[in-house]
């Protein structure tokens, strides 16, 4: 049993396994109604813990949902409503929870919190994104990109806007995938120099390019997150859009990438913001398949952590 905490602490060989498992399942579920079970029930007698300290759409009903389909049961729980956000320590949290289920995901702000919970947890820890990394939703992003187009390793990333927790897990990506990573946005929004960092050890292209139309020059991929990230003080939100604007995905941009390169949004979106609709429903564009495709990763990573 492992815990699944980020993308630059887990094993690259344990990564593309995930990546490839999270495609079978897939597969398997091709044609079948949404609900279906799947065939094997892996989690059958499992209980998974959903932990939200922060709004979700998307990872709040794939993880519930993925769940369900491989036979478990899961319970949702709000932070505040916890005695967590009521001055219970997560040590002890991590401790009483792990006498009643056999799985833990939770979205929180300090990376300090889920590296606690998993330090006391006895049971598998699944980070469903905190303040500085999102791993899951770029397990999802990496198989999106392989369904549509192959292998990424090699390939060329352009992440424009804020250098946030999305963008961080990208670059942990580039370095355990291969594949390189160029950011453009303001200096005063830069990813932090040591996620840059791990790309370059691991051997790849890791660049920032403060121009966003040399940045995305024969891109494959094209990615872009909120100017705003829920973290984030409401009082920076005109600054931001301020200094962001200039990086905004439209289709002018687009249009420096590869004439085959995808467009990424992990949502939700301000459309017209960060990119502009026409490039959101546009040709390039991916954005439901990796929302779909959270489920899928998800539900491989489970099976990972839970050696199942
Ligand atoms: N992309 C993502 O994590 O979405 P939610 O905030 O809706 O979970
Ligand atoms: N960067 C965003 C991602 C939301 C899924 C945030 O943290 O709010």
């Amino acid at each position: 049993m492992t815990s699944f905490l980020d993308i630059h602490t887990t094993s690259p060989e344990d990564l593309r396994k995930m990546i490839d498992s999270a495609r079978a399942m897939k597969d398997a579920r091709n044609g079948r109604p949404k609900g279906a079970l799947d065939d094997d029930r892996p989690l059958a007698g499992h209980m998974v813990a959903l932990i939200f300290e922060k709004p979700s759409t998307r990872t709040r009903v794939s993880f519930d949902v993925g769940v369900r389909q491989m036979g478990g049961q899961t319970m949702v729980l709000s932070g505040k409503e916890m005695q967590l956000g009521h001055g219970e320590t997560i040590a002890d949290t991590a401790r009483v929870l792990s006498r009643y289920v056999d799985l833990i995901m939770i979205r929180t702000f300090e990376e300090a919190t889920l590296q606690e919970m998993a330090e006391y947890a006895s049971v598998p820890v699944i980070n469903g994104l905190t303040n500085r990394t999102h791993p899951c939703q770029i397990m999802a992003d990496v198989m999106t990109y392989e369904e549509h187009r192959g292998p990424i390793a090699g390939k060329k990333v352009v992440w424009s806007g804020d250098g946030n927790n999305v963008c961080a897990s990208f670059l942990h990506a580039a370095g355990q995938f291969g594949f390189d990573l160029t950011f453009t946005g303001p200096p005063t929004l830069d990813p932090e120099a040591e996620w840059i960092n791990f790309a370059r050890s691991k051997g790849v292209d890791a660049r920032i390019e403060r121009d966003p139309y040399k940045a995305v020059d024969g891109a494959d991929l094209v990615v872009t997150d909120t100017w705003v990230s829920m973290h984030d003080p409401e009082s920076a939100k005109e600054r931001r859009h301020n200094q962001l604007r200039p990086y905004q995905v439209n289709e002018d941009l687009m249009a420096r990438a590869k004439p085959d390169a995808l467009f990424m949004h992990c949502l939700p979106a301000h459309r017209n913001d960060e990119a502009t609709s026409a490039v959101m429903d546009g040709p390039h564009s991916v954005i439901f398949d990796e929302a779909e495709n959270r489920l899928h990763a998800q539900k491989a990573i489970m099976r990972w952590c839970l050696g199942k």
